[in-house]
C-alpha cells in the first residue's frame, strides 16, 4: 500500500562547498554510488516503485542519473563496464519517477508540502532524506522495519535514535511513552532545540512514514524554527490531534550531510567491499 516514496532533495548542501555548487548534494557518491541511489534503493526494499523527487534549480543532474544516456550506452556496449550500470537499470526497469521544484527554500515541510500533487492524498508515502544514509547489515533496510510498523499502527511513523546530549541542538527530538520494545507514542517534538531544553535524547533521522492528513497539518502550521515550515512541527500537531510513533531503528545511520559522516560512511561501503572481494 505504500508505493510512493518522496525525496526532498532542493536543499544547496553548503556545508559541501565548493563541490556543491554546480553539482547536487544528493549527487555525491559514497564510493560509486550517489547517496540518493542508496536511498532509492532502500525504497525498492521496503515496497515503494514510485520515487516522488522534489527537486530546485541545479538538480537537472538527478534527473538525468534516473534515465537512460545513450550516448554511454553506446560507448560502454559489450564491454566489461556494462556491469557497472547494472543496478541503476534495474532501478529504471522498475520505477517510475516523478519530479516538481520547490521555487523558494521554506523548510523540510514546505518540501514535503509541495510533493502533495506527487504522492496524492490517497494513500500513506514515505520520506527518505537521502543525506541520511541508512543501512542494516543484519537484517531488513530502515525503511522496509518502518513500513511493517505502519501496518501495524496505521499512523506516521518517524525514524529516530539516541544521540548524545551535547547533540540534540541538530535534530527534531521527541517525548514519548515506550508502548512495545523500541517503539514511542510520541506526545511532543521539538525542531533543534537547546541542548539543555531538549525532552529527550531521541532524535529524528530522516525517514518517515506520513499518512496524507499531513498536508492539512502542514498547511496550518507557521513557520518554526530559522522560521522555517518544519515538518516536525506538523507531526507534534498530528501526534497531539492522533497517534504518531517514533521508531528506534535496526542498523546504522551516516550523517552524509557532514563532512566527518560523509567519510565515515565511505570508510565503511570501502571497508564492506573489500570484504565482499575478498570471500
Ligand atoms: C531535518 C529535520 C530534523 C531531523 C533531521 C534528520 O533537519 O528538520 O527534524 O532531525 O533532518 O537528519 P536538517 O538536518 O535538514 O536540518
Amino acid at each position: 500500500m505504500i508505493k510512493k516514496c518522496l525525496f526532498p532533495a532542493a536543499g544547496y548542501g553548503t556545508r559541501f562547498l565548493p563541490a556543491t555548487k554546480a553539482m547536487p548534494k544528493e549527487m555525491l557518491p559514497i564510493l560509486t554510488k550517489p547517496l540518493i541511489q542508496y536511498g532509492v534503493e532502500e525504497a525498492m526494499e521496503a515496497g515503494c516503485d514510485v520515487m516522488a523527487v522534489i527537486t530546485g534549480r541545479g538538480k537537472r543532474a538527478i534527473t538525468d542519473h534516473f534515465d537512460i544516456s545513450y550516448e554511454l550506452e553506446h560507448q560502454i556496449k559489450g564491454s566489461a563496464k556494462e556491469e557497472l550500470l547494472g543496478d541503476i537499470r534495474n532501478i529504471m526497469d522498475k520505477c517510475t519517477f516523478t519530479y516538481t521544484r520547490q521555487n523558494e527554500m521554506r523548510g523540510l515541510g514546505d518540501a514535503i508540502y509541495k510533493g502533495n500533487v506527487l504522492v496524492g492524498f490517497q494513500n500513506p508515502f514515505a520520506v527518505i532524506l537521502a543525506d541520511d544514509l541508512c543501512v542494516n547489515p543484519d537484517g531488513d533496510g530502515i525503511l522496509k522495519q518502518m513500513v511493517d510498523l505502519y501496518h501495524k499502527y496505521k499512523c506516521c511513523v518517524v525514524a529516530t535514535m539516541e544521540v548524545p546530549n551535547e547533540e540534540v541542538h541538530k535534530y527534531g527530538v521527541i517525548e514519548g511513552k515506550e508502548i512495545e520494545e523500541g517503539v514511542y507514542m510520541v506526545s511532543n517534538m521539538v525542531e533543534k532545540p537547546d541542548n539543555d531544553k531538549a525532552p529527550s535524547n531521541l532524535a529524528v533521522i530522516g525517514r518517515y512514514i506520513l499518512t496524507p492528513d499531513i498536508f492539512d497539518m502542514i498547511k496550518n502550521t507557521k513557520p518554526g524554527k530559522n522560521g522555517e515550515l518544519q515538518i516536525t512541527d506538523a507531526l507534534c500537531e498530528q501526534a497531539k490531534k492522533g497517534m504518531v510513533i517514533a521508531y528506534k531503528f535496526k542498523g546504522k545511520r551516516f550523517d552524509c550531510g557532514s563532512v566527518d559522516g560523509f567519510v565515515e560512511a565511505t570508510n565503511y561501503f570501502y571497508d564492506q567491499e573489500k570484504n565482499k572481494n575478498k570471500k
